[in-house]
């Protein structure tokens, strides 16, 4: 990126109505803010008094840079924040999930079936010889099952590694070796569009060779069920019959880790992001409730999958540590018609929705007719994650979901952040184009590359100053990418992404400042795109880039050098397709495939996929000057 850069902003703000802020639980934003960074371990404080631990913390937080430690020495679990806080304090009996499949299959967990169910799952793991600190790795759909298999982990202390269900073998196949999984939790099949899609031979694929893999669990949802081989594979079901009906929670230290859940870099394989049980559970938590504002009565619809940490932290952990009724749904907008998800709002009369801004430029597209089908009246709070919303869909999602009465929350934040970071809290001024203002308790900066803060209205690269509580702890296996984090720009967390403030203190994200790719809110690395291209036998090289799309955020383009002897065809732009969507799943397929005699590089041979960018989009590729010639 050159030094600095200015950015035209514009300067439109929305004001919800007043009730808004006074009904809510953050009350005053700037108050809330300013007294939380005065002083944070105060204010962390204050969060984890309102949940239940076995024994508190001796200090609230210890910080040796890039280190932090938080309610130090505290004993808890936190399923006995999502179930038996609820089942025990008068939620017995209230609704925690209610799901509907893709074929519109319904069903509705109380709170007590839920825990019941997890005690059982977490028995039948018992039962196979998961214990404290084991990995197991979850690849389901999005059934409830998946859920309850999440929660069963953490309630004996064994550490999730969730892998979304859309991911192909080998993506699947590195995540469980990177983690050494004991277990994999499994199903038959997922459901898309009506059609089925065989997750169990893709597991079986994934583990072969695996020293780790002790057991594979596998939810049979088809009729008639599949067959399994009763050396290694046992049913889900079964597992959970003539167990124990009681499963005491383990006692867990705040810092003993929770979960891994995996996420693109910039290079090499994916990076297993470690997140630890309290604070984890603290920041959450107090982001649900207070970014979200949920409360009592709501209903609460998130639609990513639990296998991003967009569903970890709000569908299952933050909503579920407050009590809330969520809605989960293995549905995809647009079929059977583009009406689904909007039904489903006016029929569980989902209060607050939280989705991506993908799914709102395709509903812009689909038009108005669709959502104007519906009485969208029980909304109230409205979010967007994943990448920037755009002004154009941030006017669309509060004039025709919203109604012009809906907050609108913009949310930044990453798997590493295990919360949201920055957002604009309900009932405050809301400028489309902006992800808003740091959530309190967090000091978050637009700065240059030595870490001096830029004017407003000059771009430059967004940190965040101090720890917070559900930042991750380290990259699984390798410290020192952990490290990187914290030490590339004055000893602050760089989140790798290109910011602009404006003279409010509002933050705009721009994209990403490395080679990382935003797909349809899914962040994906170049590196891994073109490793799964370059193991085709025919593929030399390959280099690969982000593509801005109006749908997509970024659409992928990939460059290829054939190897001697192969020749460009369309037949074999079909065959790296193929390839690319066994091995890394369909949301890693590239849009577009060029082949090409060279590719620009560095003299020390790194490939400049920002020149081919440049290129491509005929804009000026910047300082060329470590180019070969
Ligand atoms: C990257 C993190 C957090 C859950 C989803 C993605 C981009 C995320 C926004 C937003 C602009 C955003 C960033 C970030 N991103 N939210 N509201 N506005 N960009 O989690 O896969 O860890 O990706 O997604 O580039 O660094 P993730």
């Amino acid at each position: 990126m050159s030094d600095n850069f200015d950015v035209k902003l514009d300067t439109k703000s929305y004001l919800p109505d007043p009730s808004v802020k006074e009904d809510s639980w953050m009350g005053d934003y700037e108050k809330a803010y300013d007294e939380s960074v005065k002083d944070p371990e105060a204010h962390w404080e204050k969060v984890a008094e309102e949940l239940e631990w076995f024994e508190k913390w001796d200090r609230v937080r210890e910080w040796e840079h890039p280190y932090a430690k938080w309610f130090v020495n505290a004993k808890m679990n936190i399923t006995c924040n999502c179930l038996d806080r609820h089942v025990f304090n008068g939620r017995k009996n209230k609704v925690a999930l209610i799901w509907v499949g893709d074929d519109g299959e319904e069903q509705v967990i109380t709170y007590r079936q839920l825990y019941r169910e997890v005690m059982r799952f977490a028995n039948g793991l018992k039962s196979l010889g998961v214990g404290r600190g084991d990995r197991v790795c979850i690849y389901m759909p999005l059934v409830p099952e998946q859920i309850i298999a999440m929660l069963a982990c953490a309630r004996i202390g064994a550490v999730h590694s969730v892998v979304f269900g859309g991911f192909g073998s080998n993506a699947l196949r590195s995540r469980i070796k990177d983690a050494q999984a004991k277990i994999v939790v499994t199903a038959d099949a997922s459901l898309r569009r009506g059609k089925r899609l065989d997750l169990k031979s893709i597991v079986d694929e994934a583990v072969v060779g695996s020293s780790s893999v002790e057991k594979i669990v596998v939810l049979r949802r088809m009729k008639p069920q599949m067959e399994l081989f009763s050396e290694i594979e046992v049913d889900f079901y079964e597992i959970m019959e003539g167990v124990e009906k009681e499963c005491e929670p383990e006692v867990m230290d705040a810092e003993d880790p929770l979960f891994i859940l995996y996420t693109s870099g910039t290079t090499g394989p994916a990076k297993g992001i470690v997140h630890a049980c309290g604070g984890y559970m603290v920041g959450t938590y107090y982001t649900t409730k207070n970014m979200f504002d949920l409360k009592e009565g709501d209903v609460m619809w998130c639609t990513a999958d639990p296998g991003w940490i967009t569903g970890h932290s709000y569908i299952v952990y933050g909503p579920l540590a407050m009590g809330a009724t969520i809605l989960i749904s293995e549905t995809t907008p647009d079929y059977p018609d583009p009406g689904v998800w909007w039904d489903m709002i006016e029929e569980f009369d989902v209060t607050v929705f939280y989705t991506a801004p993908t799914a709102i430029r395709m509903f812009m597209k689909l038009g108005e007719e669709w959502p104007n089908k519906y009485n969208l009246g029980s909304l109230r709070v409205l979010g967007s994650v994943g990448e920037p919303l755009n002004p154009e869909a941030f006017e669309w999602y509060y004039r025709v979901i919203g109604k012009e009465k809906c907050p609108i929350l913009d949310t930044w934040w990453q798997t590493e952040t295990g919360m949201h970071m920055l957002t604009t809290a309900v009932g405050e001024p809301m400028k489309p184009g902006f992800a808003g203002r740091p959530v309190p308790g967090i000091v978050a900066d637009v700065v240059d590359e030595n870490g001096e803060p830029v004017p407003p209205g000059t771009g430059g690269f967004l940190v965040i100053k101090e720890p917070w509580p559900s930042m991750m702890r380290t990259v699984y296996n390798n410290d020192e990418r952990y490290r990187q984090y914290w030490n590339s720009i004055n000893n602050y967390y760089a989140a790798g992404d290109l910011a602009v403030k404006d003279e409010d203190g509002y933050i705009m994200i721009l994209g990403r400042s490395d080679d990382v790719l935003i797909v349809a809110g899914h962040n994906i690395g170049s590196a891994e795109v073109e490793s799964a291209l370059v193991s085709h036998e025919v593929v030399a090289e390959a280099a690969v880039i982000g593509k801005p799309d109006p749908l997509k955020g970024d659409s992928i383009k990939a460059f290829i050098i054939l190897r001697m002897g192969y020749e460009p065809a369309e037949k074999l732009k079909l065959d790296l397709l193929y390839h690319v969507r066994m091995n890394l799943g369909p949301i890693a397929m590239p849009s577009e495939i060029e082949f090409v005699d060279s590719l620009p590089k560095t003299r020390s041979g790194k490939i400049m996929r920002r020149v081919l960018k440049a290129q491509e989009l005929g804009m000026d590729p910047g300082d060329v000057s470590t180019l070969e010639e």
